[in-house]
């Protein structure tokens, strides 16, 4: 049973809490999909001000929508499309402080205003990425950037 972990208003001591907390709800060894689906919504849970959080993964050609929290969204994204798209092909995390400016954002719900897309690559290989949208501009900084990385990097380990 998930008992609410109480959150802080500061950004990053609230990510550190969600990091102390992680491991009880990866679990080595379980279905991907499984763990990618508790993550999502454990992410969902401590993020403000995001209103769409989860995975696309890759299928060898292209992105495919995993498990995430939100409105529906696109199947499937292009490597070099879309935020996610170029922060997979790049392997790079991309961080988009107002996504109509970026050239080809791809717009799954007209709600969101910036992104912030984290790639997972094990082993030299692209799993996937985590994708992150906020109704604010330019709501992520470096601060969601290190410690998403970080929780990516925590993911990989039990994949
Ligand atoms: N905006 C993304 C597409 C996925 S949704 O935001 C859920 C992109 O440009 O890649």
């Amino acid at each position: 049973m998930f008992v609410n972990i109480e959150k802080s208003t500061n950004k990053e001591k609230n990510y550190q809490i969600l990091l102390s907390n992680l491991d009880y709800y990866l679990v080595k060894g379980d279905n991907q999909i499984t763990n990618l689906s508790n993550l999502s919504a454990y992410l969902n849970y401590f993020l403000d001000d995001v209103n769409w959080i989860g995975f696309y993964l890759y299928d060898g050609e292209k992105l495919t929508l995993g498990p995430f929290q939100g409105s529906p969204a696109c199947t499937m994204i292009q490597l070099g499309d879309g935020v996610c798209g170029v922060a997979a092909k790049n392997r790079e995390t991309l961080v988009v402080n107002d996504v109509d400016s970026f050239p080809s954002h791809i717009a799954c719900d007209s709600s969101s205003k910036s992104e912030l897309a984290v790639p997972i690559v094990k082993d030299n290989k692209l799993i996937g990425v985590l994708d992150v949208d906020s109704p604010l501009l330019s709501h992520f900084n470096n601060v969601d950037k290190e410690y998403l990385e970080k929780v990516i990097v925590k993911m990989i380990d039990i994949l």
